[in-house]
Formats: C-alpha cells, sequence, structure tokens
C-alpha cells in the first residue's frame, strides 16, 4: 500500500493529502490535509489500467457538469477532478459524508453495537430518506445501478443518510449513456441478468426492484428475499419469482424473521409480494419507488400511533386478537 501525499488540481496547484482514511477495490480515499471535509479518491493504477482512465475520466467529469448534484446533500458527488505532477488524471474530489454504513443497521447482531436504540421507525426513516435521495437522482437521469448497503451512511444523530461511492452510478447526458459497470446477480432485476454490467441501460423498474430488495433486508434483519429455507440458491428463485413469503408462507425462516413478518403492515407486504412474485419477470408489475415512499411514510405515522410492533425483534408473531386497528387485514 502506497501513501499518496499530494495531488494537484488542473491549475496545477499542490494539495497536500492526510493520511489514507478508507479504501475499495477501484480506489483509495485521503483527506485534504487543511480541509478534512473534503476527500478525495484515487483509483488504483492497476484499476485504470483494467478499466480505462480516458473513459472514466470522461463519465466523472460529465458527473461534475451535473449542476444540481453538486451540492445535493445527501450524495457525496463528484465534485473536481485530481491529477499527478505530470497531470495525469488520478480521480475526483467529493464532500466527506458522516454515518454508519446501512450495512450493519441491517446485520442481524451488529445493529445492537453500531444503532443503539434502533426501532423500526428509525429503520423506516432512514429508508424513506434514501428513497428520497434515490428519487432525486432519478430526476437527473443517474441510476445507482449497483445497490450496496456499505454505500449508505446513515447519520446517527438525525434521519438522514448519504451515498458515497456514486461514480459508479450510471448517467445519461446530452443523449450519451454512461453505464454503471459493477453489481451482483442477487441485487440485479431479472431482464438484466446474464449480460455484461457495463451493457446493461438501467431503467426505473429496475431500479425499483433492487430497492425492494434493500428494503427488505433493511426490515428483515438481512435476510434476502429469496434465500429460502430448503430452496435453491437466491439467484435461481429470483429468476423463477420464488418469493417464500407470499400466500402460504412457504420457506419463510423460523426465529425473529417470521415474527418480523407476521407483524409488517398489509400495505408493506403486498409491496414487496408484488415485487418478488409477478413483479420478478414483469418490470410493469413493481411498485414504484414513489410508492415506495408513500407507504413506508404512512407505516412510519401508523408506527407513532402505536398500531405497529416497533420492536426490531418482536418477541411472539402477531395475534390474532391484535386490536390496534380495526381496519387491518390479520395476516397469519
Ligand atoms: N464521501 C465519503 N465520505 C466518507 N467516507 C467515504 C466517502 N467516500 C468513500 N469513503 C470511504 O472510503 C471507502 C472506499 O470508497 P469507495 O467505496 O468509493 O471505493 P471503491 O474502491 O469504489 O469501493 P468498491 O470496491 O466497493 O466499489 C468507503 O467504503 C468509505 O469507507
Ligand atoms: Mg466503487
Amino acid at each position: 500500500m502506497t501513501q499518496l501525499h499530494q495531488v494537484f488540481d488542473s491549475y496545477e496547484e499542490e494539495k497536500w493529502l492526510a493520511p489514507e482514511l478508507a479504501r475499495g477495490g477501484e480506489g483509495a480515499v485521503y483527506p485534504l490535509q487543511d480541509r478534512p471535509n473534503v476527500l478525495v479518491k484515487c483509483y488504483h493504477k492497476d484499476y485504470l489500467q483494467k478499466s480505462g482512465s480516458a473513459q472514466l475520466e470522461n463519465k466523472v467529469s460529465a458527473m461534475q457538469s451535473v449542476a444540481a448534484l453538486r451540492n445535493w446533500p445527501g450524495v457525496s458527488w463528484p465534485l473536481v477532478s485530481v491529477y499527478d505532477q505530470q497531470q495525469q488524471w488520478l480521480g475526483y474530489a467529493m464532500r466527506r459524508a458522516v454515518g454508519v454504513p446501512m450495512h450493519l443497521m441491517a446485520h442481524p447482531m451488529l445493529y445492537q453495537k453500531h444503532f443503539p436504540n434502533l426501532d423500526r421507525r428509525k429503520i423506516v426513516s432512514y429508508l424513506i430518506n434514501y428513497l428520497q435521495q434515490v428519487q432525486a437522482l432519478h430526476c437527473h437521469q443517474v441510476m445507482l445501478g449497483d445497490y450496496n448497503l456499505q454505500n449508505v451512511l446513515c447519520d446517527p444523530h438525525s434521519d438522514k443518510v448519504t451515498l458515497i461511492d456514486c461514480d459508479s452510478y450510471q448517467l445519461e447526458l446530452n443523449g450519451q449513456l454512461y453505464p454503471c459497470p459493477v453489481g451482483s446477480a442477487d441485487m440485479t432485476a431479472k431482464e438484466h441478468l446474464g449480460i455484461a454490467f457495463n451493457q446493461i441501460r438501467r431503467t426505473p423498474e429496475s431500479e425499483a426492484f433492487s430497492m425492494a430488495i434493500i428494503l427488505f433486508k433493511c426490515l428483515m434483519l438481512g435476510r434476502h428475499p429469496y434465500d429460502i429455507v430448503g430452496g435453491a440458491d437466491p439467484v435461481s428463485n429470483l429468476q423463477q419469482g420464488n418469493f417464500a413469503y407470499g400466500i402460504g408462507n412457504k420457506g419463510v425462516p423460523k426465529g425473529p424473521w417470521y415474527n418480523i413478518w407476521s407483524h409488517m403492515p398489509h400495505r408493506i407486504k403486498s409491496l414487496f409480494i408484488a415485487t418478488f412474485t409477478e413483479g420478478a419477470g414483469q418490470p410493469n408489475k413493481r411498485p414504484t419507488l414513489a410508492e415506495w415512499e408513500k407507504s413506508l411514510a404512512i407505516y412510519a405515522n401508523e408506527i407513532d400511533k402505536g398500531w405497529h410492533e416497533n420492536a426490531i425483534k418482536p418477541a411472539a408473531p402477531k395475534g390474532r386478537d391484535y386490536q390496534g386497528d380495526s381496519q387491518r387485514i390479520i395476516q397469519l
């Protein structure tokens, strides 16, 4: 691991870097020494060679030109390019985001350490904010493509999230498509499986599918919706729309997941069932992000009224004598 000490802007002005903050498979991230709220992401040399430095530079500079997203508080958008002393492109600068990665919130054990006092209401609040950020990106022809809970930071002092690792997103600008070149099969809509990620055009419907998996994982202690007890692997189940939590509830894991699903409001269950059964093969049957946002807002409001279980791991399934709301359907 080589520590980089300085980068240069396009005016050849030197910027000193603090020690490396973190790294991923594509690059290393450093704070600026005199402005630690600004981070610089420098791609690994071999990654630039493999994925084509000029192509990536073009994409990141197209991203920088989307004025509305530069100051958007919920995304760490690429702001300016950085270079080495010979003006070779290295990467970009962005604002530093604060928060705890969302995958720790969706972890069956680790949430207690990283999100003390977490309850369902808090999870729903973060998810609503996440949905709002993604819809804002969609308004600017940006699709996330590679949905990954590591790249959503939750602010412990509010219900706000910030999205990081934005350079992989798909962008459409001035008639040019800059694809999202990464992803994982178990988060990908059926119509895009089997195609190289950099050849896919992500759509609002494919986004809605991947987002529903994220929502399910967050509400269900990290469980994948197609991870069925006694069933096939998640990707095969995904391709067949084989969702265990629908009618009959066959293959729902015992323990906390069973209880959580039992307490989930009918409205939310219906959206999951629509997405993961019919919607698996028919993109137009998937609820939209706006529908999810609206339904989660109703869920939040109803938790506040005491109509729903607020515990992360309810001690028992919902009883048949539940009286919270006479309109509601008993579902188990
Ligand atoms: N804007 C940011 N604010 C705070 N931390 C950040 C930010 N951007 C990156 N990081 C930290 O640096 C790490 C690596 O950054 P990033 O995910 O962008 O790298 P990557 O190489 O593209 O990763 P991957 O291989 O997962 O795609 C992140 O996991 C996070 O810990
Ligand atoms: Mg990345």
